[in-house]
């Protein structure tokens, strides 16, 4: 493995409806605005690619697991930004994998059961709830929690920005994101401030020092419309 390497993999785990794939989804636009080669392994979009035909048992579990690692290491190693969305329930398989890739970073995404059976956005609490899905992970089948996760984000009280902001952080002290890297993704800012209206809304104030204002104001118009024409939106 090269020793500048530049990939690595963000492994978010939890239970069904936590947020993994709101997360995901979240740092890869940002990892995006800096140049970064980003490629997102979401169990629940890869499925026919990589384990058509694969059933729901507890080894076959292992195995999905064990692809996404697989694929995540490949990707890895040739300096790509991976970022896994699974609900990946078993602590030594994700061990295992940790050591294959090395560049790893485990995110723990928690959430109390009954707000994830409220949210449901897939319906597949219900479901489980009613029998139709007898071996559902958190609710009829074990999830085992990391150790020593990275980051940990409850997403009962933390919103996708502060979860992303956690892991952010996460990369930035482990050097797998550069500072610079951080200032253009926003610094703590989730990004707002790089759309730069703040600057270009401060309109001369009538009366004193409006005159004075203006140029600087028509100067904040220039670099918001240059801006827009670079075609970066927040
Ligand atoms: N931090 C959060 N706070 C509140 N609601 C959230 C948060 N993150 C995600 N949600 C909402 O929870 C629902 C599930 O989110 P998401 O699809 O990202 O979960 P998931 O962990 O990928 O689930 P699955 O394992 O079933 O794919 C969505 O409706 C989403 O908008
Ligand atoms: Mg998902």
């Amino acid at each position: 493995m090269s020793h500048n390497n530049t990939g690595f993999t963000v492994w978010l785990t939890g239970m069904s409806c936590t947020g993994k794939s709101s997360l995901a989804n979240y740092i890869a636009a940002r990892l995006h605005q800096v140049g970064r080669n980003v490629e997102i392994l979401d169990e629940n979009a890869i499925g026919e690619e990589l384990w058509a035909g694969i059933g729901d048992t507890k080894d076959e579990r292992v195995t999905v697991m064990r692809r996404l690692g697989f694929v995540g290491h490949l990707l890895t190693r040739n300096n790509i930004a991976v970022l896994v969305a699974s609900i990946s329930p078993y602590k030594a398989v994700r061990e295992d994998i940790r050591r294959q890739i090395g560049r790893f970073v485990e995110v723990y995404v928690d959430c109390p059961t009954e707000q994830l059976i409220q949210r449901d956005s897939s319906g597949r609490y219900r479901r489980a709830l009613s029998g139709e899905i007898p071996n559902f992970i958190g609710i009829t089948e074990p999830y085992e929690p990391p150790g020593a996760p990275e980051v940990t984000i409850h997403s009962n009280g933390e919103s996708v920005e502060e979860g992303g902001r956690k892991i952010f952080q996460a990369l930035l002290d482990l050097r797998y994101l550069t500072t610079d890297e951080w200032k253009v993704i926003g610094g703590g800012e989730g990004g707002r401030r790089k759309a730069g209206p703040k600057t270009a809304k401060r309109r001369p104030v009538p009366g004193k020092g409006s005159r004075k204002a203006r140029p600087a104001s028509r100067a904040a118009r220039v670099v918001k419309a240059s801006k827009k024409a670079s075609g970066r939106r927040s």
